[in-house]
This record gives C-alpha cells, structure tokens and sequence, in this order.
C-alpha cells in the first residue's frame, strides 16, 4: 500500500485504517443511486453466485461446513441462499452504471492527489440494502480472494459511499482494524505470485501475449491449482490470521460516523465487520466500487462477472481522468513503469565484510 498512496494518504490509511478524502457527492447522483437501485427487485441477492467453485470459503468456516458442500453441493447451496438472504434485503453487483460519473466527480475533486501509482483499473461495483431484521457482515472478517473476480490484490481500494448516513443513532458503520494496531493483514499479493507459479507453466492457459488468461483454465487446472500446497498455506494463512483476529483484537477497531454521499477509502483486505442497523424506519444503503492497483504481474484480467462486462474501467490518476473500454483493460499495454512492482528488482547482494583476525 505505501507504494499506492502517497505519503500522507498512505499514514492516515494505515494508523485510521480509512481515508475521508473531504469529497461530496452532489445530492441529485446520490438520490439517483438510491432510485436506480430501490427499483431493483425486493430480494434480488448476487452474493450466492460467488460461493459456487469457490468451495475454500466452505473450508475457511470449518470442516464440517467444507464436506457438506463437497458431498451435497445442493443442500449447500441452499445454506448458503439462506445466509446471504438473512444478510441483506438487496446485493447487487455489478451494474456499473455510476461508475464513470462518480470517478469523475471524485477526480475533479482532488480524488488522484492521494495516489503515488499512476493507474487504478475500476473493477466492479456493489449496493448493499439492508433493514435492522438483515443482519448484514457483522462477523470479523477480510474479503478473501475468489476466483470469479480472480485478480485481486493486497491493496484492493474500495470507494465506499454511505447512500444513508451511517452513525450511532443509526447503526451501520463499518468497524476497521488499522494495519498500525495489529500488523495483521493477509499477504494478498502472494497470490498473484502463486498464480503466477503454478499456472505461467501451463501454455494452454496463456494469452497471444503470455499472461494468464483465467477463461483458459480449465477444471483440471484449477483444482491442481487448489489443491496445491501454496495455495492451501495462503488459506490457512486467512484462517489463523482471522482466528487472532477476532480473539485478540476485537476491542482494537475503529468505528466512525460517515455521512451520507460522502465517499471514504477503505481496503476490503483489512479485516473489518459491519454494525449492526437499528433505524427501524428506513435501510441501511451502501455504494461501493472496487479499484485494484495495476502490478507488473502477466496475468490478463477476466472481463465478464457473471455474465456481465466488469474490469473495463481505467482511472488515471496522474490525469485525472477515467477511460472506459469496451473490453477489459489490457495490462499488457500499460508500461512496465506505469506499474507496481510485484517482484523486487535484482539487487546486489550485500556483501560479507572479509574475516579478519581479529574476528
Ligand atoms: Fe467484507
């Protein structure tokens, strides 16, 4: 992250655990959103769909609950439909209909004066809505990588708009565990290192230009992939990680009230969990967008989420402007020094001062 942010944006990200780039959306976009997305239908819920092949999230919970949806796909499933359901009245992702307006209006605003990287693709987006009888993600968690999204990065940045205000009168407010309180943050770029591993030595799952391309990995591929031991050390990783962090440093959060239409930056990779929504009178309304870091990694970004167009935003954050494709972006166009570094460059190893004598 300290090679995404500049100085100043990366210190309040990592003692506050947020940002409150002081940006407000004009109040017409943000009733706009709410309409646009109160029209959609009552229990219209997109999160089950991610569980299916991404049966680690199973295991993540517990082997009881990993070898009931291996041994009976379809009674998991319907578990799964009542969770999400019990959570949220809507989840709705990837509409992508806001996107352009809201990152300019942030850019116009100020918005790329917090980045020192140059180019943020904007991946997708979600609207939570939920009322106090949905219990929303009040559990400690971070958002663990799945394969549908397949790129994601340790430093994923979501733009998180607030629809309704969020505070102690009426509950909702994201709780945060700031990297400064705990170090304890999964290592999510070993990921795309351990992608990079396994799948750069299957020809048959690269593109014309030798990244991965994820819609050339077949089953087989796959599960070799998730069975492997780099993989398998990365879930457990989440696991333990995850464990201490809900016994030891549940009293270390950061709650604060955010204010409806005004976007904060938050990394879903840090571990975090909703309150609770106690206004009986209205929903609880979330917007938020997910911007992922370009890294100098050879893996081609996936361009349908569920059948529909995602990845196909690029902000520029040098000149302040959001380009739209229709495809996905193409990293193999961007300059090698238009990206983050994934793997050091080779430095000269130090040394060993020569023994002498008196040593
Ligand atoms: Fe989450």
């Amino acid at each position: 992250m300290i090679d995404v942010f500049t100085e100043a944006a990366f210190n309040t990200y990592y003692t506050r655990g947020y940002i409150d780039p002081g940006i407000d959306l004009p109040p017409a976009l943000v009733e706009e959103m709410r309409q646009h997305y109160g029209g959609q239908p009552d229990t219209r819920n997109d999160y089950p769909q991610y569980y299916k092949k991404n049966e680690h999230q199973a295991w993540l919970e517990g082997r009881v609950v990993g070898l009931i949806s291996t041994l009976m796909p379809r009674y998991s499933e319907r578990m799964v439909e009542k969770l999400y359901g019990e959570s949220y009245n809507r989840a709705v992702h990837g509409e992508q209909v806001f996107i352009q307006r809201l990152v300019t209006h942030m850019l116009e605003q100020g918005f790329g004066r917090l980045f020192r990287t140059r180019y943020l693709v904007a991946s997708y987006d979600i609207y939570l809505g939920n009322d106090h009888l949905h219990r929303s993600f009040t559990d400690i968690h971070s958002d663990i990588p799945n394969f549908h999204h397949f790129y994601e990065t340790e430093s994923d940045i979501t733009i998180y708009v607030p629809l309704v205000d969020v505070n102690a009168a009426n509950g909702g407010r994201l709780a945060i565990l700031p990297e400064a309180r705990s170090k304890l943050k999964v290592p999510g770029n070993v990921l795309l290192k351990i992608l990079e591993q396994h799948f750069l030595a299957r020809p048959h799952c690269l593109d014309a230009n030798g990244y991965i391309d994820p819609d050339r990995i077949g089953q087989a591929d796959m599960d070799s992939f998730i069975k492997g031991r780099p993989y398998q050390d990365l879930m457990q990783n989440y696991k333990t990680s995850t464990a201490l962090a809900r016994t030891y440093y549940g009293d270390e959060f950061v709650m604060a009230d955010w204010a409806k239409g005004r976007p904060v930056i938050f990394t879903n990779k840090n571990f975090h969990a909703a309150e609770s929504w106690r206004n009986e009178n209205m929903h609880r309304e979330i917007y938020m967008l997910r911007l992922l870091p370009v890294y100098d990694c050879r893996i081609r970004l996936k361009d349908k989420l569920h059948g529909r167009l995602f990845n196909h935003h690029l902000i520029d954050t040098r000149e302040g402007v959001v380009h739209r494709f229709d495809e996905a972006v193409d990293f193999s166009r961007i300059p090698a020094e238009d990206k983050l570094e994934l793997h050091a460059r080779p430095v000269a190893r130090a040394t060993r001062p020569a023994a002498t004598a008196a040593a």
